[in-house]
């Protein structure tokens, strides 16, 4: 008991220096101690004491797959998979990895990454980095101990350098090389965060992305799901454009938001960007209620932007997502939100909201 109080003093301390440290070098501190404390012998013994949820219930289903919890890690949190192991073992129910990248991909120069002051927000203008996809089949190859149980989605951007006639070839080669390592994927279509952004938001600029994946997936044994992961800033009409897409092909489901590049717009940002963090909280829960209202709660949406305290997410699940995926709420206020969240979900009214309806997409690998 002492050496547990103890511990989670330390860990309020670090977070505090966490705090004062530039955005980007804090969270590579923070990956890099984790992936430390994760190779000592007890290490991830001592995690999933100071930060998984002690509940065993509610385990949703959705999506086809069963998740510990419908608390995740959205992308660009562990981008290349590295601590996929010590992740799995606080507990969190998925981790979706990436943007994974067919090759290297340096990013923005830094620095990239800024704190919004005052407003538990940030400009993210990294261009999403990654190691490349060598590296992250590596890490999604073997399923080890803390990962047996933990879903795991990947997440496939552009990269800033590629050649417009080359895209569609982009998310398809990082699609078909990890689809049998993953248990679902994320397509994001609202990459701002380079100084080539690339939104696209037409019907025929988004089939023209989706359609040869899933004529991919038609081929395979296994299915895997599929998302796409929409930005903030998109009108009504666009919006429903997408929830058309939703409806009419064998899309899975939504990830609903990504960073707002009109925000970081507003702020006179004009080389891309977008905000992330509590500037966002409102705008993504607008936004997952008004699809889940839509599609009249038939289709998963996994919830994500300025998830910044366990009442956001509460609300976030409330407004009709069936996961929530966290980034900078995790990076201002530390790991404990997962902790602090799950005493939440412990409320027989919470166990209640997160069970999940299917998705009634149900493409078979013998459809054509
Ligand atoms: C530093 C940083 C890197 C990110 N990298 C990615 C990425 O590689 N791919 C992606 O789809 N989203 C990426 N995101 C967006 C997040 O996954 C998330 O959708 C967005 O930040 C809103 O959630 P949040 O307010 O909880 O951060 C990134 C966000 C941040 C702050």
């Amino acid at each position: 008991m002492y050496n547990y109080i103890v511990t989670t003093m330390r860990v309020s301390l670090f977070q505090h220096i966490l705090s004062v440290l530039p955005a980007e070098v804090a969270h590579n501190l923070r990956m890099r101690l984790m992936r430390a404390a994760g190779a000592m012998p007890m290490g991830r013994m001592w995690m999933k004491m100071l930060y998984a949820p002690k509940n065993k219930e509610p385990h949703p289903q959705v999506l086809g797959l069963t998740f510990r919890n419908p608390i995740g890690v959205a992308a660009g949190f562990d981008p290349d998979g590295d601590n996929l192991q010590n992740l799995g073992a606080m507990g969190f129910g998925f981790v979706e990895i990436g943007s994974v990248m067919s090759r290297r991909h340096p990013g923005t120069p830094r620095p990239r990454l800024k704190r919004i002051s005052g407003k538990q927000s940030l400009l993210d203008r990294s261009g999403y980095p990654s190691l490349g996809l060598e590296h992250a089949l590596g890490k999604v190859r073997k399923r080890r101990k803390h990962t047996k149980h933990l879903v795991i989605g990947c997440n496939i951007s552009k990269m800033t350098s590629t050649h417009p006639e080359d895209i569609v070839k982009e998310y398809l080669r990082v699609f078909r090389n990890m689809y049998q390592y993953v248990d679902f994927f994320v397509i994001n279509i609202a990459c701002a965060t380079s100084a080539k952004p690339y939104e696209p938001r037409t019907p025929d600029e988004i089939r023209a992305i989706i359609d040869p994946l899933f004529e991919f997936r038609r081929g395979q044994l296994d299915y895997r799901p599929v998302l796409l992961k929409v930005s903030p800033d998109l009108t009504r009409e666009e919006l429903d454009a997408i929830i058309d897409i939703l409806i009419e092909t064998p899309l899975d489901g939504i990830e609903a938001v990504a960073g707002s590049s009109a925000m970081a717009r507003e702020m006179g940002c004009t080389t891309g960007g977008a905000v992330s963090g509590a500037m966002l909280t409102e705008k993504a829960i607008e936004t997952v209620r008004y699809i889940a209202q839509k599609t009249e709660h038939n289709y998963p949406i996994i919830g994500s932007g300025g998830m910044m305290q366990p009442e956001d997410i509460k609300r976030m699940l409330e407004a009709g997502a069936s996961l929530v995926a966290l980034n900078t709420g995790l990076r201002e206020n530390g790991m404990r939100l997962l902790k602090a969240t799950t005493k939440l979900l412990n409320t027989p009214e919470i166990q209640e909201i997160a069970e999940i309806t299917e998705t009634p997409n149900t493409e078979t690998t013998t459809e054509q």
